[in-house]
């Protein structure tokens, strides 16, 4: 079977054997059949944050549970319990239409609700370890289901258990989030006040907010279902207060933001940028002309040229600035 339509980078890859599972009880058959017990499985969700390299040896289940539903309700919140295989951004506009606000500011994020959870998405100033109350998974080994607590994730940035510990050996089936019935709006982000400001909207709203980020996340990042991508291919390193200092002497602009104490987050695609390869292309993959922490497939591309240029790429960066560049983009 052809992975081409199931990641977002277009890449070809073919999967040994494939499977789609449409419910928990669907999913939970595949994984108690005798027949299938030895054979590996990997977890696709959209796809969207996967770099295929090689043929997947196993079998590749695509998680379809779908649903959203609301599950308990006070003064304040809903909480809504929402299918794995739900897309992400279609979830934003449900809440968007209900008016629940807490996920506005994550507009236009590709990938499924299933996936979220794995690398705690974020954009805007709000990650979704600010709205998960609970994530149900359940074991690849035994079938059995368990629950965490948003504390049991360890959500961190782009981090979670999952990622970690918990890797490869259970498959998230649902998310319980709680959304807010008064909205706290996160409007701090430079870019999203000056777009509100273009959109002539004064007082925020649910839906002006998530309006601005659509705006502006079609204005710098490609549409995957143009020019194949996986969104930030790096993670913005954080580097220490020191290093930090001795880098903006030598580079008077360096962006930084202060994260935990004694720490700086530096914008990867400033560093990648000013190495030099925003808008670099070599034959059908490349360095995304707007948005230099995007590496692109225009087509025919393979993912091992797209893993030599990412390695090129944090050669260079290390070389000019010292500083490491980690995939955020997960290498299959
Ligand atoms: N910048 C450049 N050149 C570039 C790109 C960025 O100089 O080509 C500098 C600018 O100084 C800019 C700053 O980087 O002000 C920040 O850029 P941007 O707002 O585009 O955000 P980012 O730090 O590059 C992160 C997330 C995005 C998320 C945005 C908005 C990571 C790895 N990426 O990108 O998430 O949408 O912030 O919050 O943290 C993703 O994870 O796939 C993703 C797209």
């Amino acid at each position: 079977v052809s992975l081409r339509q199931f990641n977002t980078f277009g890449l070809e890859s073919r999967a040994q054997f494939f499977e789609e599972a449409e419910s928990t009880e669907a999913l939970t058959d595949i994984i108690k059949n005798p027949a299938l017990k030895e054979i590996p499985k990997f977890i696709l969700g959209g796809g969207s944050n996967v770099l295929f390299t090689q043929n997947i040896n196993a079998l590749v289940i695509k998680i379809a549970i779908k649903g959203i539903e609301l599950i308990k309700e006070d003064q304040d919140y809903v909480w809504l319990h929402v299918g794995a295989g739900e897309k992400w951004h279609d979830f934003v506009m449900y809440c968007v239409d209900h008016n629940y606000a807490g996920v506005e500011n994550l507009s236009l994020i590709p990938g499924t609700i299933g996936a979220a959870p794995m690398q705690n998405i974020g954009a805007y100033g709000v990650e979704i370890k600010d709205v998960v109350e609970t994530v149900e998974a359940i074991s690849i080994e035994t079938a059995e289901m368990r629950t965490f607590s948003k504390e049991e994730c360890l959500f961190g940035y782009r981090e979670s258990i999952f990622k970690h510990a918990l890797k490869g050996k259970l498959i998230i089936t649902g998310v319980v989030f709680r959304l807010n019935k008064k909205p706290v709006y996160h409007v701090e982000y430079g870019d999203i006040q000056k777009t509100l400001a273009e959109m002539n909207v004064e007082t925020p709203t649910i839906k002006a907010i998530s309006e601005a980020v659509i705006r502006i996340r079609e204005s710098k990042l490609p549409d995957p279902a143009k020019i194949g991508n996986a969104g930030s291919f790096f993670k913005n390193p954080e580097i220490s207060t020191s290093q930090f200092d001795r880098l903006k002497s030598d580079f008077p602009n360096l962006p930084g933001y202060p994260t935990t104490p004694g720490f700086i987050k530096v914008p990867a695609g400033w560093l990648i940028e000013q190495a030099g390869w925003k808008g670099y292309r070599e034959g059908e993959i490349g360095v995304h002309a707007r948005q230099a922490l995007v590496l692109v497939n225009y087509g025919g591309g393979s993912g091992a040229e797209i893993k030599a240029l990412s390695e090129k790429i944090q050669k260079s960066v290390q070389d000019k600035f010292g500083v490491s560049l980690s995939a955020e983009v997960n290498f299959v």
